[in-house]
């Protein structure tokens, strides 16, 4: 009769626990992940470190964060070129946007742009960086307007402190070249180190690659 109780409480107690066992196994699952019709979505922690890590780790093997490659851009040339010295070089890529927009049309642009030059006009801008500190080298490129910088480019210079920094100025522009755009970066920023400029035609900025790559080469950028 002893035997026959020890039997069916050993029996009982496998029963037990093979169902804990299984509802420690489900818990635990939700508590990891949670799959939705077949996705899967991780927790927000997570996705914010994802993003942010994408964001600033564009690098080829070089740099890496301490660069910041800044630009105006009114026709898309400058961009061009910005995103290949991203390309090549990594850091964070930052569009100067004024908050009232150019116009698109070009007579309309030239006006504006003369006006505004003639003024010694400061536009406001749109965007901002969050941690201009963080920066070494700040790359700043822009559309030679009337043989120097946009007034944009002049409002995002005289925004940060840039003393200590290391800016790398280049430009696209139709037979002007940097014109007297980096006297007037020199103007601005007194305190900054002012290297070599890069400057490519307007027409040329798709087949750029060469030639920037070339500059950041001869600048000690890249090997
Ligand atoms: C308002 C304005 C003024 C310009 N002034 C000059 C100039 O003085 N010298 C020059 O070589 N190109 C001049 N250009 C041509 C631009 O520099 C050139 O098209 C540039 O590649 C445009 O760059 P983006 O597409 O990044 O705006 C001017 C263009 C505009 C719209």
């Amino acid at each position: 009769m002893k035997k026959l109780s020890a039997l069916i409480l050993a029996i009982l107690m496998g029963i037990s626990l093979v169902a804990c066992e299984s509802i420690n196994s489900d818990r635990i699952r939700s508590d990891e992940d949670s799959i939705v019709d077949g996705q899967q979505f991780s927790a927000p922690g997570q996705e914010e470190k994802t993003g942010s890590k994408a964001e600033g780790d564009n690098t080829s093997g070089t740099e890496g964060n301490n660069i910041l490659v800044a630009y105006f851009s009114h026709s898309g040339n400058t961009r061009e070129i910005a995103n290949q010295i991203h390309g090549r070089i990594g850091g964070d890529l930052f569009e100067i946007v004024t908050v009232n927009p150019y116009p698109s049309e070009y007579g309309a642009v030239v006006d504006q742009a003369r006006k505004e030059q003639a003024d010694d006009y400061r536009p406001e801008l749109a965007t901002k960086v969050e941690n201009m500190d963080s920066y070494d080298v700040v790359f700043v490129g822009y559309p030679n307007w009337f043989e120097t910088m946009p007034m944009a480019v002049f409002s995002f210079l005289e925004e940060y402190d840039l003393s200590g920094k290391t800016i790398v100025p280049f430009c696209t522009h139709e037979g002007s070249r940097l014109g007297r755009s980096v006297e007037d970066i020199k103007r601005l920023c007194p305190q900054s180190t002012i290297l070599d400029g890069l400057a490519i035609r307007g027409g040329d900025v798709k087949n750029a690659q060469n030639e920037v790559y070339e500059w950041l080469h001869e600048l000690g950028m890249i090997e």
